[in-house]
């Protein structure tokens, strides 16, 4: 039978099985499939399954036990066409050995559009735990070219989903070895490729390696980050660079505890222990649209607040309102421009969340109206839990939640405590429950009553819990039939028998901290009527449609600084983009140099702050010294400068999808030398970052690729590359910032203290010219702060364009109460001054021209200010 769907070019065919050798166990040990993960593992278990038992193989962590070659465990009995699609019908033919193997599955194959396909495998009998996503944009549209063709071979069980052009495949399972029991499903797929990015968040590079053997275990912890441990996020999705430099991802949609195992074949297992298994295949088919894929379903990034891509301050133990005042003060004194400053948990009255400790941070409101006066603002941290053990009548957020029902319970119904940093309980609100939102948004009123913050910072929501103090019951959901790397699952967090309005807390975990996200955005969007700044620990795809996130309490070392890039560049293809790392380290002292070099790069993390812990010496630039405090200035100096194109950078995130810190590879998509780099990065498609990553050195050997790379300070061509690794010098309070020529960038000549006096000073379009003359870009600016401005019409968005003889900038939309302003435009990369410069066929004669950086200057606030579009015509004799 030979079936074409002539839209989705589904094939379906029956042939010849292929001659297998006598030997069904002999499969080259990079292709075996693990049969028996669970335990017990041995000789008798394995071969009741009807798998090949070799222990004494490889060591390598290719499985002892693993599926023959003609292993089959479900059949296909049927496949019936669907909109888009088709149902295949699975039904098991032989027990897996787990516990409550799922007699019939239902395949759904569903194209989505010409990008994308959805593949669900569900409970043909019953139903099963799906995610409960706050947003999940699954909207299917006129399928003309797919991108992709799908092939299901009814006799091997085969599944294909290729790329149409070149035939790559992409997905590519046997049925017959899927495993779908009540608390284990496992599925396999081999790659066509060995770059591949994601799979977090994990302390691991960003590039991950498939040479060996790896499981990435991915279930929401609080443990501080360590190599090869579930870390506070899940993240099902990988990216790959195909063969010809084509790119695809692949996103599993489930938040149960799973591992994922990436084998030399190359080859993925997903194994999850609950929930369904719910794909979805982009077909890019450049990196950058297979993340707009992703991030068009789960939720673009979320508008953030202007005020918060300013400079962070915090720590934890200012210990006193005194002590995080003259801390911010010295800071402030010595010229850094601290937009924003924080609290950790030591504000708090005896750390019960939503009070003030009346003694030592008595006066932190009229601190923080102090701020407000200064047009900076003030963010604090909030626990995932409440007091669960004040009298009743003290504390209004342990007896509004139980007023309201809507505490997490246990088992047998009662509220669920635990121990977290509350002196003697913690009671946790269910963030599954629709009900929790009222509650959540008083709770926030009540402390918007009491301190005027403008960001909350959510922690230990994965949830974190320090003592079990009611020690969960023995039964299958914190004891599965087969427990991911996590031992036991239920190790400092709530129990997973905890019952939620959502399911049981064994499904939902992982959701806690996007959840919590989600109420925190509403509660403070309603109390505010602006923008929400939302900074979370745990998250989970869909995060960035409402908040942010930093990389937890890595630890004061040069290696971390190194991760500190990695989780950046993974966190903007989860649709994250707001996101850094605590600059100079969380954990552990720093140094005087590496807190210098770390300030430098601090100041590229779309999210950069200052934060440290509190059993370690002071870290704010002021008390290292005069070299941090150089590195700081400098590096936020230039930061500031850009401002502006961050600014648009997040606008085109939240528009279309796309990421502001971004690899180098994807700009030169082409370059194969630009795939493992992730020791410097871009900011969009126009900013090279290249920062100082070892002790002792001033130097780094840094790669260019193809094209004109001008230093951003002076605005000199630093090097003209066709591709290849250069070796520059930074000096010690300096960091690599390059623009790339034909780019066009939205900037500042000069800097200030604060956000809101950067937005009165004009700003100018830095024209960098490529090698042929050229260059374009476009900017973006608005109010810094309203919800709905852009279906108001409330934002400017200019595109411009420009070679030697002219510039334009044509105006999509314009709104005067701009935070930027444009009072003129500097050209890079000029030889020669210009004889004549017309402004819309005016003459003007406010330019200057600089032989030295070759570079000119055209003012003209009154007229760039008048928000039209315009030319600029340019003539040398
Ligand atoms: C089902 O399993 C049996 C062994 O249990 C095997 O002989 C048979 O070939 C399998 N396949 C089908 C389609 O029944
Ligand atoms: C939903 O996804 C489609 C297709 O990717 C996209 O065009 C659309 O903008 C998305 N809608 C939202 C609200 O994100
Ligand atoms: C804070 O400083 C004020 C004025 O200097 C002083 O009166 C007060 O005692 C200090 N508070 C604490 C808790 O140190
Ligand atoms: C639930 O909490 C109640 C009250 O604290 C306790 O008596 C009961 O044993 C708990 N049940 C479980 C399963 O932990
Ligand atoms: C749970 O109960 C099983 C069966 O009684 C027992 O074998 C196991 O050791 C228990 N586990 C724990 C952690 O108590
Ligand atoms: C829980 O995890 C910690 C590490 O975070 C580990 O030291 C401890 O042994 C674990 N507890 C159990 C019961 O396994
Ligand atoms: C806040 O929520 C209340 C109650 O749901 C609603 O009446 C009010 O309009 C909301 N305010 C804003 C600014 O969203
Ligand atoms: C940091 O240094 C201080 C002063 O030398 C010392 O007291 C403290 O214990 C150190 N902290 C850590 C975490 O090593
Ligand atoms: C860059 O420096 C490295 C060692 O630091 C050296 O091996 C290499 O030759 C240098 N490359 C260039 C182009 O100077
Ligand atoms: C420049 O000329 C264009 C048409 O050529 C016009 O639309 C625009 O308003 C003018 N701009 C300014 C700033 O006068």
């Amino acid at each position: 039978m030979l079936f074409i769907s002539a839209i989705l070019f589904i094939t379906i065919f029956n042939v010849e099985s292929i001659e297998v050798s006598n030997n069904v166990c002999s499969i080259p040990s990079d292709f075996r499939f693990d049969c028996n993960p669970d335990d017990p593992s041995n000789k008798e278990t394995c071969e009741s399954r009807g798998c090949c038992w070799y222990p004494n193989k490889d060591d390598n962590g290719s499985p002892k036990c693993f599926f023959p070659t003609n292993y089959q465990g479900y059949v296909i009995k049927g496949i019936e066409n669907r909109k888009n699609g088709v149902t295949v019908r699975l039904t098991r033919n032989s027990s897996s050995g787990l516990p409550q193997d799922v007699s019939n599955v239902n395949l759904e194959v569903i194209g989505l559009d010409n990008e994308r396909v959805r593949i669900r495998f569900v409970d043909a009998d019953a139903s099963r735990f799906e995610v409960p996503m706050p947003f999940l944009n699954v909207s299917q549209s006129t399928i003309n070219s797919p991108l992709y063709s799908i092939k299901i071979n009814r006799d091997t069980g085969n599944l294909q989903v290729s790329r149409q052009s070149t035939g790559t495949s992409i997905f590519n399972v046997d049925l017959s070895k899927l495993i779908y029991a009540n608390q284990f499903i496992q599925l396999s797929s081999l790659l066509v490729n060995n770059f591949l990015y994601g799979l977090g968040e994990h302390k691991d590079t960003f590039r991950k390696t498939i040479d060996g053997w790896k499981r990435y275990t991915l279930f929401a912890g609080g443990t501080n980050p360590t190599e090869n441990i579930n870390l506070y996020a899940s993240y099902p999705f990988y990216l790959m660079i195909e063969p010809d430099n084509q790119a695809h991802g692949v996103f599993l949609l489930n938040s149960n505890a799973m591992d994922i195992i990436t084998q030399p074949a190359p080859a993925i297992t997903w194994r999850t222990i609950g929930g369904i298994l719910d794909f979805f295949i982009f077909l890019g088919p450049t990196a950058p649209q297979v993340i707009r894929q992703n991030v068009n379903l789960i939720g673009r990034p979320v508008m953030q607040p202007y005020w918060s891509l300013g400079f962070h301050l915090c720590r934890y133990d200012y210990k006193s309102t005194n002590k995080t005042r003259e801390t911010f003060f010295r800071n402030i004194q010595a010229g850094i421009p601290i937009e924003t400053q924080w609290n950790d948990i030591d504000y708090m009255d005896r750390y019960n969340d939503f009070t003030v400790d009346p003694v030592n941070f008595a006066g932190l409101s009229d601190f923080v109206n102090e701020l407000h006066s200064m047009r900076l603002h003030y963010v604090l941290i909030m626990d995932a839990g409440v007091s669960g053990s004040e009298p009743p009548g003290s504390y209004p957020p342990l007896d509004d939640g139980k007023k309201d029902d809507i505490f997490i319970k246990n088992k047998s119904g009662e509220i669920f405590l635990g121990r977290v940093w509350n002196f003697e309980t913690t009671a946790f609100p269910d963030f599954t429950n629709p009900a929790t939102l009222n509650y959540w948004t008083k709770q926030f009123i009540d402390l918007k009553n009491q301190v005027d913050y403008d960001g909350v910072w959510i922690d230990m929501n994965e949830p974190y819990n320090f003592h079990q103090i009611m020690p969960c019951p023995n039964n299958s959901y914190e004891y599965p039939p087969y427990t991911p790397g996590i031992q036991p699952l239920n190790n400092n967090t709530i129990c997973m028998s905890c019952k939620q309005h959502g399911g049981l807390h064994y499904d939902v975990h992982s959701l806690f901290g996007l959840l919590e996200t989600v109420a925190t955005y509403e509660a403070v969007k309603n109390i505010t009527g602006i923008r929400p700044f939302i900074l979370s620990r745990s998250t989970f795809p869909s995060q960035g449609h409402y908040g942010s996130h930093w990389s937890g309490d890595i630890r004061s070392t040069w290696d971390f600084m190194k991760y500190s890039i990695s989780n950046m560049l993974e966190f903007n293809i989860y649709g994250i983009p707001m996101i850094g790392s605590d600059i100079c380290g969380f954990a552990g002292n720093t140094t005087e140099q590496l807190c210098m070099r770390w300030s430098s790069l601090g100041a590229f993390y779309p999210f950069s702050r200052n934060h440290n812990d509190f059993d370690t010496i002071e870290q704010d630039p002021v008390a290292l010294g005069p070299k941090v405090v150089a590195a700081t200035k400098y590096a936020v100096n230039l930061r500031y400068r850009l401002l502006p194109y961050l600014y648009t950078l997040f606008h085109e995130a939240h528009t279309k999808g796309d990421t502001v810190a971004r690899p180098i590879f994807f700009e030169f998509p082409l370059d194969v030398n630009t795939y493992s780099i992730e020791t410097s990065f871009m900011w969009g498609s126009g900013i090279l970052i290249v920062p100082i990553l070892e002790p002792d050195t001033k130097t780094v050997n840094a790669y260019f690729p193809e094209g004109f790379w001008y230093d951003f300070e002076s605005l000199k061509l630093s090097v003209k590359s066709t591709g290849r690794y250069e070796n520059i010098t930074i000096d010690d309070d300096k960091i690599g910032v390059y623009a790339r020529g034909g780019s066009i960038i939205p900037g500042y000549l000069v800097t200030a203290m604060s956000i809101a006096d950067l937005s009165e000073l004009p700003g100018y379009l830095f024209i960098f010219l490529d090698s042929s003359g050229q260059a374009s870009g476009s900017w973006f600016s608005d109010d810094g702060q309203s919800i709905e401005n852009i279906q108001n019409g409330e934002y400017t968005y200019s595109h411009c364009k420009a070679s030697l003889n002219k510039i334009s900038c044509d105006y999509e939309n314009v709104f005067t109460a701009n935070n930027f302003k444009i009072g003129g435009i500097m050209l890079v990369g000029v030889d020669k001054k210009p004889t004549s410069v017309l402004f819309n066929g005016t003459q003007i004669d406010s330019y200057f021209y600089s032989d030295e950086n070759h570079a000119l200057k055209i003012d003209s606030t009154e007229v760039f200010e008048r928000l039209q579009s315009f030319n600029v015509d340019l003539s040398y004799n």
